[in-house]
């Protein structure tokens, strides 16, 4: 049996085939609209979450399948103090597959060590976030056309944020790709990653402050939103919230083909007039991870549609 904990756990070659079968999915949805009849997905939701636990949900309804689960820690039994390995054992009773989110590191992990079902790692606290990396590779493929030779502007909160995190573990295993980190000094990408990750693979690599500074160079823009959930003070997240807001005049300073990605919730750092550029990709994003979710959910369930 197979979970998704982090990127990793698929090679490069099997990545490949799960983006041809999503693209497949994309082009003909008819084909899998029974491919998981009779199956049910859980959706185990310890913290706040719209696009994941609902892109999650709507793949196994489009594949044919059903889901149950729950939105909040507060409407679970976690809130009588059951553990993560005691809900899983339940929940490997009710249903075939299951996403779990959690505020904490490496809880999907003790929950696969007690599944009897696949589990998906839907983001862990301020560790990974692997099915927003499918996402964002599907998106990158599917409108770039490839995933290597790319620089890529990683830019906003890169010291909490998941989605960054499993994002650079995923694309170092591509040919020439260099990164600009775009962050406050306070918020900079952990030196764990900078140097297990990057240096380790020889990646090329800089880190600035300035979004500016940044903008003529990039492929691809990749901006985050500052996680106030994982600031210990309220103070610190005031002063950093509205570092970075990229608006129609910083856009000037782009390649006119960059993209610009966001795993959303946007806050202040994208402004809505961005919305109307044709580099603004963030809502094809969100599509994409629907169609990446359905090949997820048929490749951990090991279901084939010829
Ligand atoms: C991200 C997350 O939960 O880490 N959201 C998402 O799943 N698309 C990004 C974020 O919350 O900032």
């Amino acid at each position: 049996m197979r979970h998704l904990m982090s990127p990793l756990d698929f090679s490069v070659e099997e990545l490949d085939q799960l983006m041809d079968l999503a693209n497949d999915i994309e082009a003909h949805p008819d084909k899998y609209a029974h491919a998981c009849d009779g199956k049910k997905l859980a959706s185990l939701f310890y913290e706040p979450s719209t696009r994941t636990r609902l892109s999650h949900e709507a793949a196994m309804i489009n594949l044919g399948g059903s889901v149950l689960g729950f939105s909040s820690a507060d409407s679970s039994s976690a809130a009588k103090g059951e553990s993560v390995s005691d809900t899983i054992r339940m929940v490997s009773c009710y249903a075939d597959i299951c996403a779990m989110r959690h505020p904490k590191e490496g809880a999907p992990m003790v929950a696969c060590k007690h599944s009897t079902i696949p589990v998906i790692n839907a983001g862990d606290g301020g560790h990974q976030h692997p099915t927003q990396t499918l996402t964002d590779l599907l998106t990158i493929r599917s409108l770039k056309g490839h995933l290597g030779n790319l620089t890529i502007g990683l830019c906003g909160d890169l010291k909490f944020g998941r989605t960054v995190h499993s994002l650079i573990h995923a694309l170092v295993r591509y040919e020439n790709v260099k990164f600009i980190l775009i962050s406050p000094e306070e918020l900079r990408l952990p030196s764990y990653i900078r140097q297990d990750v990057l240096e380790r693979n020889k990646v090329d690599y800089s880190e600035v402050v300035r979004l500016e500074d940044a903008l003529p160079d990039l492929d691809l823009l990749y901006m985050t939103r500052v996680q106030k959930e994982r600031f210990f003070n309220e103070d610190d997240y005031v002063r950093m919230k509205d570092f970075y807001i990229l608006d129609k005049k910083k856009m000037e300073l782009a390649p006119k083909d960059m993209m610009v990605l966001h795993p959303l919730p946007r806050v202040n750092e994208i402004s809505v007039e961005v919305d109307q550029d044709p580099r603004a990709k963030y809502f094809e994003q969100v599509q994409y991870g629907v169609y990446v979710r359905m090949a997820l959910i048929l490749t951990l369930l090991d279901i084939h549609i010829s």
